[in-house]
């Protein structure tokens, strides 16, 4: 628990897209730390606090108990938006789990959503599931960074209900763009460069293993699908 909450950086990159003002939903806001920290900072007027499981929502309200903000944020407990009416808040943290949970999340609970929130997710693998999702439903990416810290990279997508601008109209650029983020493989910002090189190496080490095999049809057409994955990491960090 703390009375005056800092947050890492991964976290300080999500907050820096919510708009001044906002009124905020963190969802899988185990110790609302985001909510006391936006309110702490003058950033957003309100927020809700989301949470599924029941130990993480009592953390987040002993922490919004602890720094006195039980006016200004609402802990709620149950599974993603569903926490939410539509039209109730302006923007929607999502942060710290897998990009497929995310996309869930979002199909799961869409019903809840206005689609006047900007919506920023932190995927920590898999954000491809989450930029699908996105393009499916009628999001435009406005943004997305990468931050390493402690060792581990991660995506932060920044979205809201427009006309997409960032992807590529021809199909097969297009899908590689999903995969590795079109403003990111755009940048190839250091973290991005660091993160391709090891997927790229745990994809030759899997390669080598999987050419000691039986040689069937199967195993070769997987063979082929991850070369093409290695030279399109090493085409997207050179
Ligand atoms: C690893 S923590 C991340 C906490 C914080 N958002 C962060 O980025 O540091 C993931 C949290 O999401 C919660 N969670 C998982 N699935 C959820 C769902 N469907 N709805 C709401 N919360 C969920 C978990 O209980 C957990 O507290």
């Amino acid at each position: 628990m703390q009375t005056h909450v800092t947050l890492d950086q991964r976290l300080k990159k999500v907050v820096s897209y919510i708009p001044q003002g906002a009124i905020l939903a963190d969802i899988g806001s185990d110790h609302a730390f985001v909510p006391c920290y936006c309110l702490q900072q003058g950033l957003v007027e309100r927020a809700v606090a989301g949470e599924v499981n029941v130990g993480p929502m009592e953390a987040a309200q002993g922490q919004v108990a602890l720094v006195q903000l039980e006016d200004k944020i609402d802990v709620r407990l149950g599974s993603g938006l569903t926490v939410l009416t539509p039209g109730e808040v302006t923007a929607v943290t999502i942060a710290g789990m897998g990009g497929t949970l995310i996309a869930t999340i979002l199909e799961e609970g869409k019903a809840h959503l206005s689609g006047e929130e900007r919506l920023i997710l932190q995927p920590n693998v898999d954000a491809v599931d989450v930029r699908r999702w996105l393009l499916a439903n009628g999001y435009a990416l406005l943004s997305e960074a990468i931050v390493k810290e402690n060792g581990k990279i991660y995506e932060i997508l920044v979205a809201e209900q427009g006309e997409e601008m960032l992807y590529s109209e021809e199909e097969e650029q297009r899908d590689w763009e999903l995969f590795f983020g079109p403003q990111l493989m755009r940048e190839k910002a250091p973290a991005f460069i660091e993160k391709w090189q090891t997927e790229k190496e745990k994809r030759q080490y899997i390669l080598e293993q999987m050419q000691q095999g039986n040689g069937s049809d199967v195993l070769q057409g997987k063979i082929a699908t991850i070369r093409r994955l290695i030279e399109k990491m090493e085409e997207v960090t050179n």
